[in-house]
């Protein structure tokens, strides 16, 4: 699925369309530059799910736990300054109970999930658009459509 998002409020819709689909054991791998809009698109899923608390780049922490209105928690891992996969396993994440957003992921969850999301930002254009490219790996993605209104 490709999405042209103009700013930063469509990106935010875009989350909350995404966490329409979400449930518990969903992982989400947020890649893209810095400004990309990953944060931003979290904070669009926070509220979808009615997280609690504020969504925001976990500078200090690595990953921020949100309790939701939806059920499972929401997971925000910032893995920016990871350096090793190891160093994610460390966190010890409810993966099972949890949706889980990991922006920054590279390839340090290969072997951790049997499906995830892939989240693609790419801003390519001058202004503030962003190509946004959205991928599911594994049967529990086959045939899930985000929707987009407007
Ligand atoms: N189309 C867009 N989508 C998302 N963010 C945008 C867009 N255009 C401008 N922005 C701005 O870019 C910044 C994105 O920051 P952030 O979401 O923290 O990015 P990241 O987490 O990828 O580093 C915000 O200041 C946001 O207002
Ligand atoms: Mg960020």
């Amino acid at each position: 699925m490709e999405f042209r998002i103009q700013n930063p409020e469509q990106m935010h819709e875009l989350g909350m369309a995404i966490a329409k689909v979400l449930r518990a054991g969903d992982l989400l791998l947020l890649n893209g530059p810095l400004g990309a809009g990953k944060t931003t698109l979290t904070r669009g899923i926070g509220e979808g799910l009615g997280a609690s608390g504020t969504v925001q780049s976990p500078t200090f922490v690595l990953a921020r736990t949100h309790r939701t209105a939806a059920g499972p928690k929401l997971v925000h891992v910032d893995a920016y300054r990871l350096t090793s996969a190891v160093e994610l396993d460390d966190l010890d994440i409810d993966f099972a109970n949890s949706i889980v957003v990991v922006e920054w992921a590279r390839d340090y969850v290969d072997g951790i999930a049997e499906h995830w999301l892939q989240v693609d930002i790419n801003r390519e254009a001058e202004d503030e658009s962003r190509m946004v490219s959205i991928f599911g790996t594994g049967k529990r993605w086959q045939g899930v459509e985000i929707a987009l209104s407007n």
